[in-house]
């Protein structure tokens, strides 16, 4: 197989190499996956420089998220989920490469109608705002959602859950660009967070547009980024406000008096852990994504304004991904299944 192997860490992305593997033997315990499309996040760029909190022994292949076909199932399950030829995506160390080996718990099916560069991009960011939003947030019917960093891949989710579930989205975002797609995928208004009076440009959708508490603010922010000390000066009475990363790099510290003035809750949301402390609310957000995903209420979010082809794009890919210029999920078509559909083989490009 072809993998994007580290023996030593790099100093960023554009140094990373393609190199070739013996291809793993099917194992007893996990499904042998031939890779199609693999997603990008941003702790691959701090992983492959040792800066991040997971650091596997070297040697070992980067890459978290990817989508492709089962080529073996574990050899000693009895009644495994997926058979050979099954469409999956999941998360696992090592999903830059042709191929890999996967536990099942790490493994859903593609969603029927959905591309392999679609579900690369799905198994972080899709319940990490499901869970955020409707499991920690009780977003409702009528609620107004402030969504930071519309545009990015746990954002893009995140307006397309609060719409389906009847909510109204005021999205953020830093680009005229990033601000269109956010309401390409269902936002309401699209808001300049770069601009310093942003919380008063929400306030003011709200007094106009609201009634009664409504008219101070939102129900229910949504932060990606490290925003909640200026969101609570456009909050709603009873509001929650989900934290759920540090995109610009600093932890916030919150004055508490606000929380209590405003009557309002800081809720955290850390997706990664419910494996371990809450199983069953997996399969329930699951099914809830799965659920909107048949409805037609949830698209992928693959960002479509450049392509990556190829392993030899990883580098290319995780250096556009670390420039803040790409929006939803940055994805590497390891295969390019629609080249491999019109005849045209990869080693013919
Ligand atoms: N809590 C959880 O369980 C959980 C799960 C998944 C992800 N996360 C976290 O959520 C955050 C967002 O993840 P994501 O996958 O959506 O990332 P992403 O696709 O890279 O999007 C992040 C967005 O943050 C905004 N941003 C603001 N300041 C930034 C800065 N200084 N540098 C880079 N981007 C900045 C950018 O939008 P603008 O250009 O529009 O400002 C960017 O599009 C990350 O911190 C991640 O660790 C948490």
């Amino acid at each position: 197989m072809r993998a994007i192997q580290l023996t030593e860490y790099v100093k960023g992305p554009l140094d990373l190499k393609v190199t070739e593997l013996p291809t793993p033997s099917p194992s007893p315990d996990k499904y042998l996956i031939e890779i199609h499309s693999a997603g990008t996040n941003f702790f691959d760029l701090l992983q492959i420089q040792g800066k991040y909190q997971q650091q596997p022994p070297f040697p070992w292949i980067s890459g978290m998220e990817f989508a492709g076909t089962v080529l073996a199932t574990p050899t000693a399950a009895k009644n495994p989920r997926f058979k050979p030829g099954d469409r999956v995506f999941g998360a696992n160390q090592g999903a830059y490469a042709t191929h890999i080996l996967a536990p099942e718990q790490s493994l859903l099916p593609v969603p029927e109608g959905w591309s392999f560069e679609d579900a690369a991009g799905l198994f972080v960011t899709a319940p990490t705002s499901y869970g955020g939003l409707v499991h920690r947030a009780n977003v409702q019917q009528g609620d107004w959602v402030l969504v930071h960093a519309a545009a990015g891949g746990v954002g893009l989710a995140a307006v397309q859950i609060a719409k389906a579930r009847g909510a109204t989205v005021i999205a953020t975002a830093g680009t005229e660009r990033k601000r269109q797609i956010a309401k390409d995928f269902g936002a309401d208004y699209a808001v300049d967070y770069r601009d310093k009076n942003w919380p008063e440009v929400v306030k003011k959708l709200c007094e106009e547009h609201r009634t009664g508490n409504g008219k101070a603010g939102v129900d229910i922010v949504y932060d990606p980024v490290g925003m909640i000390d200026q969101s609570l000066k456009c909050v709603a009475w009873n509001a929650r406000l989900l934290i759920i990363g540090f995109a610009a790099g600093k932890i916030e510290k919150v004055a508490l008096n606000r929380v209590l003035l405003k009557n309002v809750s800081l809720v955290g949301l850390h997706w990664g852990q419910y494996a371990h402390f809450e199983k069953e609310t997996v399969g329930t957000v699951w099914r809830g994504i799965f659920d909107l995903i048949s409805q037609g209420k949830f698209r992928g979010t693959a960002f479509k304004d450049e392509s990556f082809v190829g392993l030899e794009s990883v580098p290319r890919a995780l250096n556009a991904l670390g420039s803040r210029d790409t929006w939803g999920k940055v994805v590497v078509k390891v295969v390019d299944d629609d080249a491999s559909k019109s005849g045209i083989t990869q080693s013919k490009l």
